[in-house]
């Protein structure tokens, strides 16, 4: 239902392209949907990441109240703020609420999956949304997918933003963001 407007043809969003994606090869929140490359109830194994959700699949209408908006913008259950800088921890309901709903809150200050995260978020005022831009399914590893709107290309090397995986727990960015240059940095 919601694809008769979000495949492209009803909206400016198309959601449809982000969640017909192959399951397992690329990236995605477990959400139900029919598709051709993704067909019937998305069937995926759920990751034995620490701290990562309980396992879906899940509905348009988990995160989002197709009626009206509450005040979080987006139709979003909860709050997630997408500006450029956030202050992590300053307000209540916390920013990034809608992603505390499911994934475990002290994984802002884990140190095995992603130690950049607790940098980027605390320090550097970097939004979920800077790294994981389309919550859907994006074509990357990760979810990772640099939000056109702060993130660009390196500057010294000319090219991204791009994010490469290498293996568990190790990749590779080369991006400017907030003027300051990866090119690329490591992890
Ligand atoms: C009849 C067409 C239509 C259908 C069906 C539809 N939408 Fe939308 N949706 C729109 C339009 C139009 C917008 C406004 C953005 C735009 O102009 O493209 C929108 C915006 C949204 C937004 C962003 C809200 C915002 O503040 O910008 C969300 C989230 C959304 N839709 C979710 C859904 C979900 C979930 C469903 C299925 C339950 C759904 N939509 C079904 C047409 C539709
Ligand atoms: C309704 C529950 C739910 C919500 C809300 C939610 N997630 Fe998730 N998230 C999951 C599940 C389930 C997985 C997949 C875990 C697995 O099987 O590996 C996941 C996986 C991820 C991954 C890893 C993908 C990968 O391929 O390793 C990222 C990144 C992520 N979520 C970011 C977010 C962000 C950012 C938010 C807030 C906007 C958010 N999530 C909100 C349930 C949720
Ligand atoms: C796990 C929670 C979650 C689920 C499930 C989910 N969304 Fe979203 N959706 C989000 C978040 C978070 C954003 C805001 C993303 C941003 O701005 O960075 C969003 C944004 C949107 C937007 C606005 C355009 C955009 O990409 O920012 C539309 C339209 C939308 N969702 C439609 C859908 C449809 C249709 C489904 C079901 C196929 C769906 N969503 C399922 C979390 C979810
Ligand atoms: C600076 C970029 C960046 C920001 C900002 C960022 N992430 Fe991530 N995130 C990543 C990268 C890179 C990975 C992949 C780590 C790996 O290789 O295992 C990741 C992985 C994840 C995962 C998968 C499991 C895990 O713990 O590693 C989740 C869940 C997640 N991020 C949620 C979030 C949420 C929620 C926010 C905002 C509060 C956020 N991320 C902000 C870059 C970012």
């Amino acid at each position: 239902m919601c694809f008769t407007c979000h495949n492209g043809t009803g909206s400016v969003y198309n959601i449809q392209v982000e969640m017909d994606l192959v399951p397992n090869t690329y990236a995605m929140h477990p959400i139900k949907v029919n598709l051709p490359n993704n067909p019937g109830i998305y069937n995926y194994t759920p990751g034995t990441t620490a701290g990562i959700a309980p396992p879906g699949p899940y509905d348009c209408s988990t995160c989002h109240n197709p009626h009206r908006d509450t005040g979080n913008g987006l139709l979003l259950r909860w709050r997630y703020d997408t500006s450029e800088y956030v202050t992590y921890g300053s307000s209540s309901p916390d920013p990034y609420s809608a992603c505390w709903s499911c994934h475990n809150q002290a994984m802002v200050d884990d140190t095995i999956n992603f130690s950049g995260h607790q940098s980027h978020i605390k320090l550097h005022q970097a939004s979920c949304t800077a790294c994981h831009y389309s919550p859907h399914g994006v074509s990357h590893v990760e979810l990772v997918r640099f939000n056109p709107g702060f993130v660009g290309p390196s500057l010294s090397q000319g090219s991204g933003p791009a994010f490469i995986d290498n293996g568990e727990h190790s990749g590779s960015c080369t991006l400017t963001c907030h003027g300051v240059d990866h090119g690329p940095a490591n992890y």
